[in-house]
């Protein structure tokens, strides 16, 4: 979603900075982006499109400043054009506002403003904020007075940043959407993230919401609405810039899949003892019953994890949060868990704040360290896979299921299985990872059926959520149609648009009972004569019956379905290649989506 950068003390390189950060943010998905300097005056720039417009536009123009902030939107209010592009004015064109998040009073506000004559230029509920401003300056109010007199007329979520001519600093504003400070010595920055400016500091501070800063050269003071002095804590980040960068890849999401073994020892190391006996979390292993709310992904790895805790005989559930939200279930004893990889989805913080406020105890399962989920939550399980910068989630959602496999053995033990097995076959997850890297043959799979009318997705118990995972992953980044279904429910309906032109991929693990009955499916389905790609260990013979083989290594069924999904991302990734996509920034999404 849209992403701020700021900066003061980087004298002539204000520009390059704010560049930069905009480019380090780009991950985060957006449609038009934006830079403004202050100096006696602002030199303000703003483009739809890519960065590279902005780039171009700025090329042959001197852009001055000591202090700036620059923006990328993903449209909320208006379409992306030039005009409702980031920073915006106010009417003398002294004051450039970048923001974050929905102004829910914007209308009225700019019914008020315009009825005292001041002009807009866009349609975005930002523009309200400069003219408020432009207001309390006239009024004589000073310029960090006049920021907080325009912030205090605000409703809704905010992260702002503002820059006033002749003025040597940055004022910024949290409201329920993200912005941490980096300190460095003789420059001080801002952002919605850190990556943003992670190659010039790993010294931050998070600001919580109601908290305002002012910015300098010199430092930053942070203060609450009313101007009362807050304390912060200057955190250092455990992650060096280039784990942001590329290293050789032709895109984050190859590289973080690539990244999944490593990522899973980090999740597990120092958590899972040597013997293979015991797990160790600090979480409070007092657990009678669990809901999980979560989107998207992180959805289908809640799905995963509330079975996880049913078959230790533990009542759980899992939720979209939007809906939870809305109607919240009963509440008796339940352990709230969060699971979020940016640990800043709206909609799960919604659920989580909901659930707070009716006396749960709740957990963040994230792996954003700082991030308002972690610091709001009564309790965090960091899923430790390091930055993700594809807006596609991979890596992290390998973690989150690793981490909340150790979450239920830590308070609720293996359920039907055995504590040694599971644990070992956790302990084996990264190598096994890596064989599947190694051997895959999904490119292959992918170039067969790259221009197949849709894609459906297979699988039952722990592999329905990896079904409805492969759907996703597929989906927003090949942009083909892609369904996921319990394996059982296909024929409830869907069946009807099985033909041979839509190849379906059952996921198809062990020799159990669910593998016996998605054979059935996979049966139905080949009666129909649509192509079947079977994703296996090789424990059934699902592979008879199938026209391509995904394997992977046999093990343990809860580690199993993280292998079987491994393969499920790389079609994905093969299939949008094949097809020229821009996998990294798919059209329309954004990483981390802060708005309800
Ligand atoms: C898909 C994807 C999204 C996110 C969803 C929730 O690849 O990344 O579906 O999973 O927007 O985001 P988080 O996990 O940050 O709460």
């Amino acid at each position: 979603m849209c992403g701020i950068i700021g900066c003061a003390g980087r004298g002539d390189a204000t520009l390059d900075t704010l560049l930069t950060g905009l480019g380090n943010l780009e991950y985060r998905g957006y449609d038009s982006a934006g830079v403004a300097l202050a100096n006696e005056s602002l030199d303000v720039a703003k483009k739809s499109g890519e960065l590279d417009a902005l780039r171009e536009a700025v090329a042959d123009r001197t852009l001055h400043g000591s202090v700036g902030v620059g923006h990328t939107r993903w449209s909320t209010h208006g379409p992306p054009t030039d005009a409702n592009a980031h920073p915006h004015q106010d009417c003398t064109g002294d004051v450039a506002v970048v923001h974050n998040g929905i102004i829910e009073n914007y209308q009225q506000l700019r019914d008020e403003l315009a009825a005292d004559g001041h002009e807009f230029r866009s349609d975005t509920d930002t523009e309200v904020v400069p003219h408020l401003v432009e207001a309390a300056l006239a009024d004589g109010a000073d310029p960090e007075a006049a920021v907080r007199q325009a912030l205090a007329r605000l409703e809704g979520s905010y992260a702002v940043a503002v820059v006033v001519a002749g003025v040597d600093a940055v004022f910024a504003a949290r409201q329920d959407s993200p912005l941490v400070l980096g300190v460095a010595d003789g420059a001080t920055y801002l952002a919605s993230d850190v990556p943003a400016f992670r190659e010039y500091t790993d010294r931050v501070v998070y600001l919580e919401d109601g908290e305002f800063a002012r910015v300098e050269a010199g430092g930053f003071e942070v203060t609450d609405f009313e101007g009362n002095a807050r304390e912060v804590t200057v955190d250092t980040v455990d992650w060096d810039p280039e784990d942001t960068g590329k290293s050789g890849y032709d895109h984050f999401m190859l590289k973080e899949i690539h990244e999944q073994p490593r990522a899973l020892r980090q999740c597990l190391q120092g958590r899972v003892d040597e013997l293979g006996a015991d797990v160790s979390l600090e979480v409070d292993p007092d657990v009678d019953r669990v809901q999980f709310v979560a989107c998207g992904t992180s959805y289908h790895a809640a799905l995963y994890a509330a079975r996880l805790f049913r078959s230790a005989g533990v009542p759980a559930q899992a939720f979209l949060a939007h809906e939870y939200a809305l109607d919240v279930p009963p509440i008796e004893d339940d352990l709230v868990v969060g699971v979020s990889q940016s640990g800043e989805t709206a909609d799960t913080l919604a659920a989580l704040r909901e659930a707070r406020r009716r006396g749960a105890r709740t957990l963040a399962c994230t792996n954003v360290v700082g991030s308002t989920m972690a610091r709001e939550c009564d309790e965090t399980l960091y899923i430790r896979s390091g930055p993700e910068i594809g807006v596609a989630a991979s890596k992290t959602f390998s973690a989150q299921l690793a981490a909340l496999n150790l979450l239920a053995l830590s308070t609720v033990g293996p359920g039907d299985e055995q504590m040694r097995e599971v644990i070992a076959a956790l302990r084996d997850l990264p190598g096994d990872v890596q064989a599947v890297l190694d051997d895959t043959n999904a490119a292959e799979v992918a170039r067969e059926y790259v221009d197949s009318d849709g894609f459906f997705f297979i699988g039952r118990g722990a592999n329905f959520p990896v079904a409805l995972e492969g759907a996703l992953k597929l989906k927003e980044i090949s942009y083909a149609h892609a369904e996921g279904f319990a394996a059982g429910e296909l024929k409830h309906g869907t069946l009807a648009l099985v033909t041979e032109d839509t190849p379906v991929f059952a996921v198809v693990t062990g020799d159990g009972e669910a593998a016996r009955k998605t054979i059935g499916n996979v049966k139905e389905v080949e009666a129909r004569d649509a192509p079947v790609v079977a994703v296996t260990d090789g424990e059934s013979d699902v592979g008879r019956y199938a026209d391509h083989v995904l394997e992977v290594p046999a093990t343990n069924q809860r580690t199993a379905a993280v292998l079987a999904n491994v393969q499920l991302q790389l079609v994905a990734y093969h299939v949008a290649n094949e097809l020229g996509r821009p996998i990294d920034k798919p059209r329309n999404l954004a990483k981390s989506v802060t708005v309800e």
